[in-house]
Order: C-alpha cells, then sequence, then structure tokens
C-alpha cells in the first residue's frame, strides 16, 4: 500500500513536471507555416513587417514568441486554444459560446487583427500583435488545439510508443497533445525552409483559392472536426492517467502513414491563410 502509494506521488510529481500544454506545434511546425507565408506575402506586407519589427526579424524569426512569453504572461495562456468537446454535438456557430470571456484562439486572432488595421495603435502594440497572430494563425491550425475530450486537448491521454527517435530501441511514453505537436520534430530531415517549399511545389491554383479565406472560427473548426473524426475516433474517451490503462500502444506507423497527410494539409493552409490575412491587413497602409 505504501509502495502504491509512493508511486502514486512519484507519478504525480513527473506528471506536473511533464507538462507543456501551451506549446503548440514545435518550432518545425511554426517555422514552415511562417516560410509559407513568407513566400506569399505582397511588398506593402513585407514594407510593413519589416517596419515593426526591424530590420533583421521576419515571421519565422517571431514565430515561437508567444510560447515563450506565456509562462510569464499567464493572461496570454488561453490565446493558444480553444475547448471544443469532441464527444458533443457541434457546429461553428457554436464556438463563439465556447470561448470563455473571449480568452481563446479564435477571439484573439480577431483582436490581433484589429490591433494591426487600427492606424492610431501604437507601434509597440502592434509589434505584438503580429507577433502573436504569426503564432496563433498556427495553432489553430493543430486539430488538439481546438479539442477536448475532458483531457485538455489530450495532454491527459497517456500513451506507449515505439521506437521514437530518442529511443529507437524502446517504448517511450506519450501524451498525445504534445506528441502531436512534436509529431514533425523528429524528423530532422524535415528542415522547415524545405518543407514548406516541398509542400507549395505540390499547390495547385484551385487548392489557394479554396483554402485561403475564411474566418478564425471557421479554421478551428476544421481543427476541431479532424480532431474528432481523425485523432480521437479511435480512442477510448476521458483522461487516461493512469498509464497504459487503455492497453493499446499508439502504433508505430502514426505519424508516417496515418497523419502525415493530415499535418501537411494543416500546415499548407495555415501558411496561405496567414499571409493573405497580412496581405489584407498591409494592402493600403
Ligand atoms: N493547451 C493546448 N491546447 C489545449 C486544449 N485544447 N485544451 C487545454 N489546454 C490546451
Ligand atoms: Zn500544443
Ligand atoms: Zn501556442
Amino acid at each position: 500500500m505504501i509502495l502504491r502509494r509512493h508511486s502514486f506521488l512519484l507519478f504525480f510529481i513527473l506528471f506536473l513536471f511533464t507538462q507543456s500544454p501551451l506549446l503548440a506545434w514545435g518550432a518545425v511546425g511554426h517555422k514552415t507555416i511562417a516560410f509559407i507565408a513568407q513566400d506569399r506575402l505582397t511588398p506593402e506586407a513585407w514594407t510593413e513587417v519589416h517596419r515593426l519589427l526591424g530590420p533583421s526579424q521576419d515571421l519565422v524569426s517571431v514565430c515561437t514568441w508567444a510560447d515563450m512569453i506565456a509562462h510569464t504572461r499567464s493572461e496570454t495562456a488561453p490565446w493558444h486554444y480553444i475547448q471544443v468537446n469532441v464527444r458533443e454535438e457541434q457546429n461553428s456557430y457554436d464556438l463563439s459560446d465556447i470561448c470563455r470571456d473571449h480568452q481563446c484562439v479564435v477571439d484573439q486572432i480577431e483582436r490581433d487583427e484589429e490591433i494591426l488595421k487600427d492606424r492610431w495603435a501604437p507601434p509597440s502594440a502592434k509589434r505584438e500583435a503580429l507577433k502573436f497572430l504569426v503564432h496563433f494563425v498556427g495553432d489553430v491550425h493543430q486539430p488538439l488545439h481546438c479539442a477536448e475530450d475532458n483531457d485538455r486537448g489530450g495532454n491527459e491521454k497517456w500513451f506507449r510508443y515505439y521506437g521514437s527517435q530518442k529511443n529507437p530501441n524502446r517504448y517511450t511514453w506519450v501524451n498525445l497533445h504534445s506528441f502531436w505537436d512534436n509529431l514533425l520534430e523528429p524528423h530532422a530531415k524535415e528542415n522547415p525552409r524545405k518543407l514548406a517549399a516541398q509542400l507549395e511545389q505540390n499547390l495547385t491554383e484551385d487548392q489557394i483559392n479554396t483554402w485561403q479565406g475564411g474566418m478564425p472560427k471557421d479554421w478551428a473548426y476544421e481543427s476541431f472536426r479532424i480532431a474528432r473524426d481523425n485523432i480521437y475516433s479511435e480512442l477510448p474517451a476521458g483522461p487516461l492517467l493512469e498509464k497504459n490503462r487503455w492497453g493499446q500502444d499508439l502504433p508505430d506507423d502514426y505519424y508516417t502513414d496515418q497523419m502525415r497527410k493530415i499535418v501537411y494539409e494543416r500546415l499548407l493552409k495555415a501558411g496561405l491563410r496567414l499571409a493573405y490575412l497580412l496581405n489584407q491587413i498591409f494592402q493600403d497602409q
């Protein structure tokens, strides 16, 4: 009994230390999105980006800033996600009710847009809004940032996974959320500049026209549906804190076979939409 209580305590402490619920796509994902967007910025948008950020900065260099300050500026923490329950009936109009006190990724994207469009907003506020916007357009395209199953977007669902990059010959414990955030990270060969170029190569005019545009709540709803239909549908409901209560592991080919196509499309859409948004905002400034 004592042993069990101790191992529970140990697990609980470990659990606290391994939580990083704020990180969205890891750096590879966010940078890929920023590169795709940059490839499509108009000269007017570039001028504004450099005026706000300085000549040596760009979308890529600021795209992970919001994650770095989330711990010290706790009011920004809820801006990285929206919790839409995957076991309940939803439509995209419900999302505004779900965004509690307007403190979620959907409403925050709109607030940052407003600041950037406001002729009278001080440059320091605009600089910050731009850095937030680049990051949050990325976050809202990460399916698990727009979903929850009583598990904080997968942060409380633990699995075993065989053959991670760090430990290729044994099982490691992963939680679903950070596993998804970092799906791209171990594939070091997919450096973000190259990955962006590769994804853009296969882009058709049709895709560009149908994908770019839309409203943040539509993007969040797309993410939610992917989370519900492709990620959560196979998994047991609720938290899986007691490790391996499910009794099954995430399959070895989870990324390579099952999720890679989805991830690539989310990155492309995020990049296209970010560029479209910035080009519009800065078109007559
Ligand atoms: N952090 C990142 N995504 C989240 C989510 N969907 N719910 C709670 N915390 C999160
Ligand atoms: Zn995340
Ligand atoms: Zn984030």
